[in-house]
């Protein structure tokens, strides 16, 4: 029995990956997939499986027959439609922070907590947030090796994180930092000023950005607190201590997490590269170029296109036996949104086998 699936936000950043994946998994859909998006899209049409597909706002008849329904198109489309999509019998798997932390939806790292995306009384079950998505892949067989008590994360996350409009907005300023030349050694802050910035705050091509998302309480930004509530559910470690910061970097897709994550075993590096070898959607590369050592570590640049979360720079921390430090890695459109996405409509999709 094939599954009949809707893409809401399917001219998007991650919309265009659900889509991608959607045609490249072994996914056995029931005839088109609905394309939604807004109005500005509607009658346009998207290619799928060598087909024009056509693009439809937003409706409640849109959902008729429907079995999943993915949202990305942004948490007030979630917030109206997906309870709409729900009650027209659709499981709702929805990309957007607007149900991230009720207690009535689960939060679902595929590899992570997947038998959580069974028990959803609202129909709905939550996508986490792209850097939490990454870190956790990697965390997760720490946690069962060692307990996991503490995560000191600094993200270094790519312009994508922001749709669209971020890279397209990394690239145009790149454009225009170059023709700057050396007034980008000599006159910094007036180049910065000079630049047209709406997605980030500041110029972010050729910059780094302490500021993700929007600041919010105890001078956390939003980005940040989802780092400390979505770990704490994922993991269902209520008592996590996080303490995150995010950056934002031009990079245009990859989000990259620096992490001193602390257990309550003492940790040595063998024994952590022995968990983390093998880990389900996880790929460590880590060598120094020493002792016969090939050079290995991950950057955003080589995460980009690939479903794999990366990790590297795995070190017993110099002071406290308890930490480890290491650097982990992950394509923000694939594995923190639309690949993580497929991967739950396919649990879902075999319930119903
Ligand atoms: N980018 C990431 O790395 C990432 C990671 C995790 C989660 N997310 C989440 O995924 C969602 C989409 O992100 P994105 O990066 O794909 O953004 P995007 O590239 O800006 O795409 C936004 C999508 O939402 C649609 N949309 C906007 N307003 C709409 C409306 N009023 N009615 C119906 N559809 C509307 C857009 O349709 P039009 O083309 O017609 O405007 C487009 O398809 C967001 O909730 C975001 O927080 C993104």
């Amino acid at each position: 029995m094939g599954t009949r699936l809707a893409i809401v936000g399917a001219t998007g950043a991650v919309g265009r990956q659900m889509r991608r994946l959607l045609e490249t998994r072994d996914f056995e859909l029931e005839g088109d997939p609905v394309f939604l998006a807004s109005e500005r899209s509607a009658g346009t049409t998207l290619p799928f499986a060598g087909r024009e597909v056509e693009v439809r706002a937003i409706s409640e008849d849109a959902f008729d027959g429907v079995d999943i329904a993915m949202f990305s198109a942004g948490g007030s489309r979630s917030r109206d439609w997906a309870p709409v999509a729900a009650a027209r019998g659709a499981v709702v798997i929805d990309n957007s922070s607007a149900f991230r932390m009720d207690d009535e939806v689960p939060l679902v790292v595929s590899e992570v907590n997947p038998h959580a995306a069974t028990m959803r009384p609202k129909g709905i079950i939550a996508n986490p947030n792209c850097t939490t998505m990454v870190l956790m892949v990697a965390a997760k067989p720490l946690h069962d090796a060692f307990g996991l008590t503490e995560a000191v994360a600094t993200s270094y996350q790519a312009a994508g994180g922001a749709g669209q409009s971020g890279i397209a907005e990394l690239l145009t300023q790149a454009g225009a930092m170059i023709a700057a030349g050396d007034d980008l050694v000599e006159h910094g802050s007036a180049v910065e000023a000079g630049v047209d910035a709406e997605a980030f705050s500041k110029a972010i091509a050729f910059n780094v950005l302490a500021h993700c998302g929007t600041f919010a309480d105890a001078r956390y930004t939003d980005e940040e607190w989802k780092l400390v509530h979505e770990s704490r559910k994922i993991l269902g470690l209520p008592a996590l201590r996080v303490s995150p910061t995010c950056v934002r970097v031009p990079v245009v897709v990859g989000h990259a997490i620096a992490a001193r994550l602390t257990f309550s075993q003492p940790v040595e590096r063998a024994a952590a590269m022995e968990a983390l070898s093998g880990a389900p959607g996880l790929v460590v590369e880590d060598g120094t170029g020493l002792d016969g050592e090939s050079l290995a570590y991950p950057t955003p640049l080589a995460s980009a296109g690939r479903d794999e979360v990366l990790v590297g720079r795995v070190r017993e921390d110099l002071g406290d036996p308890h930490s480890l430090n290491l650097f982990v890695v992950g394509d923000n459109l694939l594995k923190g949104a639309a690949l993580n996405a497929v991967q739950l409509a396919e649990l879902v999709a075999a319930e119903r086998a």
